[in-house]
């Protein structure tokens, strides 16, 4: 049951006062987060403390708009509203059932003293695991077209903090993160990404989510929320001055944001905790998005799903019907429909299915090349749906864009109907390679727009969305719950061709406590031929087998592919954890953690008591003592334990692995070693 409690506790209108500053606290529900907003010689700016300590020091906020005077002195505070609000929502999906959305809301209004008296409201929320404040314009006289030449919003650091990075890229997030102190954060230099010239990185700037620690153990996320018709926020660094600044990405026109008034920004969020595994069981991010516009959506289920697709990154098939060897036939569809019906996994995806991929990466004339409704010949697109309908398994529809938005957004219509009349509720897309035309980027306001018109059209056809190259979550899924999942970051495809090694060890224990903090990932685990020596012997997941299962429980998505050949699963008694896994929660706890080098996850299934445990480790073996406390009292679990074999390594023996069936209560505990790369997956089966 929802409840909702608004209090109105203040609305104060100010009467100027001669001294020159002035002060307006906000505490969060439990009164550990504590948000000072300043005005002081004209200009306006916030504070915040985490258990009476400053966390951001005093950083200023403004615009420069086009044509006009900076927006960013001569401030004055000419009211302020206070209250409070209190509810639990339902996620239709998600990591939890019921999410708790209590905080503490402070609207303060700004106007210039002077000239132009342009007017803002900036609003935030404090709530207990940290903050999210945005800019609010109302209509006003002399500002109505706004051109956002750049926000001007700080943020000021305390101390050099550690800091878990990725480079500002307005193209791509698909690099590796970097673990340094703020004043050697050098994004520049740490441009990694295998496309380089398709990507673009203006200056030293980082992506968010970006995660950091403090000398004295608090840890600090920054991101955004609601990232709607505006353009994506890097933050740019000042390493000497230990400050950030807000850099939006620019448009081909050469500004960032073209909008009327009147007009919200997305929320500016910086989650606080004082331990690493808060920062995942933060709910933040989705709580300040607007409550769903359709609760349910019927026709989208959690799922497991295997696919045409890794056979194409190994090299033993291809995307188009030219080079001789098409993954995307009628018959290898069947294939694969029949591993799923048998082995509890719900979807099959099929790549390389539609004309077009003849001419996609790296072809300069791309535009109208791809045909999201038309199959190759070898292709029964009709007859692959009925043979899945008749098993009980969906087809996953395939588009990818080749970065040709315009070409996409033409036939969406047309493609969305043929998937509607076809019964398939789900799309991954992708958006390889640099937009056309040349300076739109990836993470701009075009392309914020377009990616959120997919999602609309998405909902009017009964579609989920999986979008690979995409824009950053930015938790608009509680408002559209029909974007599923997303890539994001450098995902498994990576191990299958990169020319740098793939994803070390430690990418994923850091990935749990930046990227995910965004929203589930499309991150495709279950490799379990980790070396394809017969297809890519210079290539190789650097991970353990039993790290594989754990990534089905750590790394969460509603949709979670078995990604590997199907063919590698057979006799594979490791398999069994892939069929039992649950891909939908009642709730979630992470037992343990620490960036970059660890962390264990346990979850519910909805619907029942089943528990699932996943544990992985970086660069570093670690014995874990893990309680089972979290269970109910009283139930008895059979439990079957996945953990890597004394012997294993990830790169000298990835494929060690121990399972062992064993009970277990809610007062047992159980010794499990993660050898280096490693980890471990527990099935928790209840015996009611
Ligand atoms: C890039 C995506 O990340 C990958 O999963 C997909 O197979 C290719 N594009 C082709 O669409
Ligand atoms: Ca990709």
């Amino acid at each position: 049951m929802k409840s909702l409690i608004l209090v109105l506790l203040a609305m104060v209108v100010f009467t100027r006062c001669n001294t020159t500053t002035q002060t307006i606290n906000t505490i969060s529900p439990d009164g550990r987060i504590q948000v000072e907003v300043v005005e002081s010689k004209g200009k306006v700016g916030y504070l915040v403390k985490f258990n009476n300590k400053i966390k951001i020091d005093t950083s200023f906020l403004g615009f420069d708009l086009q044509g006009q005077p900076s927006l960013s002195d001569n401030l004055s505070i000419s009211g302020i509203e206070k209250s409070s609000f209190s509810e639990t929502w339902e996620m239709p999906w998600g990591e939890q059932r019921v999410v708790e959305n209590n905080y503490k809301q402070l609207v303060v209004k700004v106007q210039e003293k002077q000239a132009l008296q342009r007017k803002f409201d900036i609003i935030f929320k404090v709530y207990n695991d940290g903050l999210g404040f945005r800019y609010a314009f109302p209509n006003q006289a002399g500002l109505d077209e706004v051109i956002i030449e750049e926000e001007l919003t700080e943020f000021n650091l305390t101390g050099d903090h550690q800091v878990w990075w990725i480079p500002g890229d307005w193209d791509i997030y698909e690099h590796l993160y970097n673990n340094t102190s703020f004043s050697k954060i050098d994004a520049l230099s740490k441009r990694n990404h295998p496309n380089l010239a398709q990507t673009f990185i203006p200056e030293n700037a980082v992506n968010t989510p970006v995660t950091m620690k403090t000398k004295d153990g608090t840890y600090l996320s920054f991101h955004e929320a609601d990232l709607t018709d505006y353009a994506g926020m890097t933050l740019l660094v000042d390493n000497k001055n230990l400050k950030m600044k807000s850099g939006l990405v620019d448009g081909p026109e050469g500004y960032a944001v073209k909008t009327k008034t009147p007009f919200i920004t997305p929320w500016r969020t910086i989650q606080i905790t004082d331990n690493a595994g808060d920062l995942i069981e933060s709910n933040l991010i989705v709580n300040l998005n607007d409550p769903a516009e359709v609760e349910e959506i019927p026709w989208f289920k959690p799922m497991k799903y295997v696919g045409i697709w890794w056979e194409m990154h190994m090299g033993k098939s291809s995307w188009d019907v030219a080079a001789g060897k098409h993954g995307a036939t009628t018959q290898n569809a069947k294939r694969h429909i029949d591993f799923a019906a048998a082995n509890n996994i719900g979807g099959v995806l099929v790549e390389g299915w539609n004309t077009g991929w003849e001419r996609w990466i790296g072809f300069p004339d791309r535009e109208g090349v791809f045909d999201f409704v038309t199959p190759y010949p070898d292709y029964n697109l009709e007859e692959v749906v009925a043979y899945a309908k008749e098993k009980g398994v969906e087809i996953i529809m395939h588009h990818e864009t080749s970065a040709a938005p315009r070409t996409y957004d033409q036939q969406l219509d047309t493609a969305y109907q043929l998937m509607k009349s076809l019964g398939i509720h789900s799309v991954k897309t992708g958006y390889v390679g640099p937009i056309i035309p040349e300076g739109v980027r990836h993470h701009g306001q075009w392309m914020v727009n377009h990616y959120n018109n997919v999602i609309d059209q998405g909902l009017k056809y009964e579609v989920a969305i999986n979008a690979h190259e995409p824009i950053k979550a930015t938790g608009r899924r509680r408002t559209y719950p029909n974007e599923i999942a997303r890539e994001g970051l450098r995902g498994q495809e990576f191990n299958a061709w990169a020319s740098d090694g793939g994803n070390p060890p430690s990418h994923l224990p850091t990935v749990a406590f930046t990227r995910m903090l965004a929203g589930p990932i499309d991150f495709t685990p279950g490799i379990f031929d980790i070396k394809f020596e017969e297809y890519k012997p210079n290539n190789q997941v650097n991970t353990t087998l039993a790290q594989q299962l754990a990534l089905y429980v750590v790394i969460y998505s509603p949709i979670q592919m078995a990604a590997d050949l199907i063919e590698n699963y057979d006799k594979q008694p490791a398999f069994q954890f892939i069929r039992d896994v649950a891909v939908d929660w009642e709730q979630s706890k992470v037992i343990d953690g620490e960036v970059g080098d660890f962390v264990i996850i346990a979850r519910q299934e909805r619907d029942s008591e089943n528990w699932f445990i996943g544990g992985i480790t970086g660069d570093n073996s670690r014995e874990v003592d893990l309680n089972f406390d979290f269970l109910k009292p009283d139930m008895e679990y059979d439990a079957i334990v996945y953990k890597d074999g004394q012997k294993a390594h990830w790169n000298d023996n990835p494929l060690g692995i121990e399972i062992e069936t064993i009970k277990i209560k809610n007062i047992d505990s159980l010794k499990i070693k993660m050898v280096q790369g490693g980890g471990f997956a527990i099935s928790l089966l209840a015996n009611q």
